[in-house]
């Protein structure tokens, strides 16, 4: 299939972050081609461009995509990505995560494909000696997850010098919020991420939100956390892409954060003010693994990719995840049918 758009395959595009960037991707002239195992993908999800159902682990499959669409670039996202989960069954991770993603880029070099733009995580930097963190922070992830995104970034590095691979790893701190247009916006089942929570707790659909920990050596007691726009974060996609046009061969990572934390309690505090309702609080014990404060240093991505948040406001974040929430039934609605 040719398109007069250069097309991009964008791995996990039927996800929450992926499907985003997919409509970030067609604004700026690109026809998104994702890629989804759908194990965690929503068909209403994709709009921007063809959805190929497909596992990354699946070499054949993907030279048949490849040879199909011709991308010039790979935007990948598909991984799992729950910690815990990480720690319980980490063979998963390792095999989804680092297995799929050599298997990903082992199709690319066979086609000559020398561009990829990688979600990497602040998972990667484990417990924080200094904050906020930079590049430059050691790497030295504590659970699974965070082992398994440090483990393809040293593979992509090994591919620059090997097969010229020119690749950039966007390292995100939390993110959050949803399409500004309400189009898109966060469903993940299970839900581990606290906004969206907070918001279930707020509207009745959960009873409360458990604090996990609330004497940490912060302001308030509980764990600070740097939160991401889901369209900034998209934003930096389609910036990192261009700037692998003129690149050399390497691999190059970068902070997405907004330098700014917020402790759970404020996270809450903005919940309420933004919906005017109360969020049941129930104060539990400290979760293992927990960094005490994830801050992140961002001034490289926005010095070299010219990235500028538009939504770096944490009411604005919880405003347009709260829009979201509130036309989740017809989320509920679409997956069923889907199912
Ligand atoms: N959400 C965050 O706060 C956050 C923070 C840092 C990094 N990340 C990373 O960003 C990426 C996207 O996260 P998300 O929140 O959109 O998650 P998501 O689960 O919504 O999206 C991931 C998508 O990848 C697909 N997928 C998983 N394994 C696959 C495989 N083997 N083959 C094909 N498709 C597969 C899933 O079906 C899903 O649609 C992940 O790589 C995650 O590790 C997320």
């Amino acid at each position: 299939m040719t398109s007069t758009k250069p097309t991009v395959l964008v791995t996990g595009g039927a996800g929450h972050i992926g499907s985003q960037t997919c409509k970030a991707l067609a604004a700026s002239g690109y026809l998104p081609v994702a890629v989804d195992n759908m194990v965690y993908g929503h068909e209403w999800a994709v709009r921007w461009g063809p959805l190929e159902v497909a596992d990354i682990l699946d070499g054949d499959r993907l030279d048949q995509i490849i040879l199909r669409y011709k991308p010039r670039a790979v935007l990948h996202f598909a991984a799992y990505a729950y910690v815990g989960e990480s720690v319980m069954d980490p063979g998963k991770y390792y095999r989804n995560n680092v297995v799929g993603s050599l298997s990903l880029l082992q199709a690319m070099a066979r086609h000559s494909i020398d561009r990829m733009v990688f979600s990497s995580t602040c998972a990667t930097y484990g417990n924080p000696l200094h904050l906020p963190i930079r590049e430059d922070h050691p790497q030295a992830p504590i659970n699974p997850y965070g082992a398994s995104k440090q483990m393809v970034e040293r593979i992509m590095a090994d591919f620059g010098v090997a097969h010229g691979l020119r690749s950039t790893a966007l390292r995100y701190f939390n993110a959050a919020g949803a399409d500004p247009d309400g189009e898109l916006g966060e469903h993940h089942d299970p839900e581990t991420h606290l906004i969206p929570l907070v918001l279930d707790a707020a509207s009745g659909k959960r009873s409360h939100i458990e604090i996990y920990g609330d004497d940490y050596d912060t302001a308030d007691g509980t764990c600070v956390r740097d939160y991401i726009h889901v369209a900034d974060l998209a934003d930096a996609h389609v910036l990192a892409l261009s700037r692998l046009e003129g690149a050399e061969p390497g691999m190059r990572p970068y902070n997405l954060g907004n330098g700014k934390g917020h402790s759970v309690r404020e996270v809450i505090a903005a919940a309420e003010r933004v919906t005017g309702l109360t969020v049941p609080t129930l104060a539990g014990p400290r979760r293992a693994g927990d960094p005490e404060n994830l801050v992140g240093d961002a001034t490289q991505a926005l010095r070299e990719l010219g990235w500028q948040p538009k939504h770096a406001d944490l009411e604005t974040i919880v405003q347009h995840a709260w829009r979201w929430h509130q036309k989740n039934s017809n989320t509920h609605a679409r997956d069923a049918k889907f199912a």
